[in-house]
């Protein structure tokens, strides 16, 4: 059960006071009563986490000075103003200056419930995210790698273990799913990082210059070779080689990586010099090379030879939990460098975190972050695919669609049980064996955490 929401309530009329407090405390709210703005004052903080209601006639301070003040500790504290027949008008301008509502006295316990209700949300979406920027200012502190997830927390902890070993990792996650930024980090947290970090696309190279790329070569070695050039292993040295797509390595250049990974030397072309070099070999694949019938003519034996660490990435739909952080990170970003406002978490976009299957994975939501911060995407959920995307077996995929219909289900029932498993049509038991085999949290899909 979440703490309930705690409303602060200012009238000097004592009746009038216990009356309304005591509504609102029947409504599920934890009511502090003030019999006039001081003593509210001296306890109201900026993280006071619900909304102010108070009377706009006063002595001394009123209602309207009330809210000016409070403006000054916190612009986005909900204030909402009873007023007597005759303010109307100022309360009308105090809403322009934005003021949460006014109620007119005298009024239906109802209106003002379902007034301070939406406010309170309103108060708790607004220290969520809050909470949400700090969360991803100190994360981005402590690491690049953004994320608290246990698969994360665990994740890091790894990289920090074998950071500053020597030992050749390879990485393995879908596309935008960071394995750069992994790979920088075992660079950067080890005592390689006086050294190079050289990147080899080695999908982006054709066959022909991929090896003199790799290896160098000396002037001569070739047509068109006019000068001896260094090869990026060469350059590498002292530092780390970060070899992305692996997958694609034509298949002559991956015996002579073997031999580099084991013998620790090379050869240029044109020479008959060998070279020694101090590498740490980084591998990046989008497949699970483990897999023979994905991993078509990829050598079993360098395979073996890499794979001495893997760091398996999963993807952002199977981490959810870290989506809203991610995205206060890319929108804090994205809006210093567009100059635009941060823009507040919606509950429309949190049905996309939610929906989305993510495809991409964390560089779609950077983008998707970026839109938002522009406007041009209101955070209204993009058409949801009828699958999500991803290789996999069929009894795979049909599991990850299964996981996408209860998410969306939750999502769209406020992770209410009941309804969600009348949604779905399923038994109870056969919902929560389901929940359980697909780690789905249900509490991370109720409105009130
Ligand atoms: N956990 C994370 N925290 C912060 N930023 C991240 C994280 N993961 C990825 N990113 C960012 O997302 C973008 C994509 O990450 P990266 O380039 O490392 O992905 P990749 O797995 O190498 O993708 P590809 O397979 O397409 O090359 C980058 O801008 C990166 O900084
Ligand atoms: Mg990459």
């Amino acid at each position: 059960m979440a703490a309930p929401m705690p409303v602060a309530l200012i009238d000097d009329d004592k009746d009038l006071r216990r009356a309304t407090a005591q509504t609102l405390e029947l409504a599920g709210f934890s009511v502090s009563a003030y019999e006039g703005a001081k003593a509210a004052l001296a306890e109201l903080s900026a993280d006071f986490a619900g909304p102010v209601v108070t009377d706009i006639r006063m002595p001394e301070i009123d209602g309207l000075q009330l809210f000016a003040m409070l403006k000054g500790i916190d612009a986005d504290l909900p204030v909402i103003l009873m007023t007597g027949h005759g303010d109307i008008p100022m309360a009308v301008q105090a809403i322009q200056d934005g003021a949460y509502d006014f109620i007119a006295k005298p009024f239906a316990a109802d209106r003002l419930v379902q007034s301070v209700r939406r406010a309170g949300e309103k108060r708790r979406l607004i220290l969520e995210n809050r909470m949400l920027r700090k969360a991803a200012e100190d994360a981005q502190e402590n690491s690049p790698l953004i994320g608290q997830t246990p698969v994360m927390e665990n994740l890091r902890k790894i990289l920090r273990h074998i950071a500053d070993t020597d030992v050749d990792v390879l990485v393995a996650g879908e596309t935008g799913s960071g394995k750069e930024v992994v790979a920088q980090i075992l660079h950067q947290w080890s005592h390689r990082r006086k050294g190079n970090f050289v990147a080899l696309n080695c999908g982006a190279l054709p066959e022909t210059v991929i090896e003199s790329e790799l290896f160098g070569h000396e002037a001569g070695a070739f047509t068109g070779a006019q000068k001896r050039r260094t090869g990026r292993i060469e350059h590498a040295s002292g530092g780390t080689l970060f070899l992305d797509e692996i997958e694609s390595m034509p298949v002559a250049t991956q015996v002579k990586m073997l031999r580099v990974l084991e013998m620790r030397e090379i050869t240029p072309l044109g020479t008959n010099e060998v070279r020694s070099v101090d590498l740490r070999v980084v591998a990046a694949a989008k497949i699970d090379l483990g897999d023979p019938d994905l991993r078509g003519d990829f050598r079993e034996d360098l395979y073996y030879r890499l794979n001495v660490v893997t760091i398996s990435i999963p993807p952002l739909r199977e981490r959810r939990d870290d989506i809203p952080l991610l995205f206060s990170h890319f929108a804090a970003r994205a809006a210093e460098r567009f100059r635009r406002e941060v823009p507040e978490l919606s509950p429309e976009m949190r049905r996309h975190f939610a929906s989305h299957a993510w495809p991409g994975n964390v560089r779609e939501l950077s983008h998707y972050a970026e839109r938002v911060v522009l406007g041009v995407e209101g955070g209204a959920a993009a058409p949801v695919p009828a699958q999500p995307t991803g290789g996999g077996t069929l009894p795979e995929r049909l599991e990850r669609y299964e996981a996408e219909i209860i998410r969306d289900a939750l999502t769209a029932n406020d992770g209410d049980v009941r309804s969600t498993i009348e949604a779905l049509g399923i038994p109870r038991k056969t919902f929560y064996d389901k929940l359980q085999r697909h780690g789905i949290n249900r509490g991370g899909y109720t409105a009130r955490k």
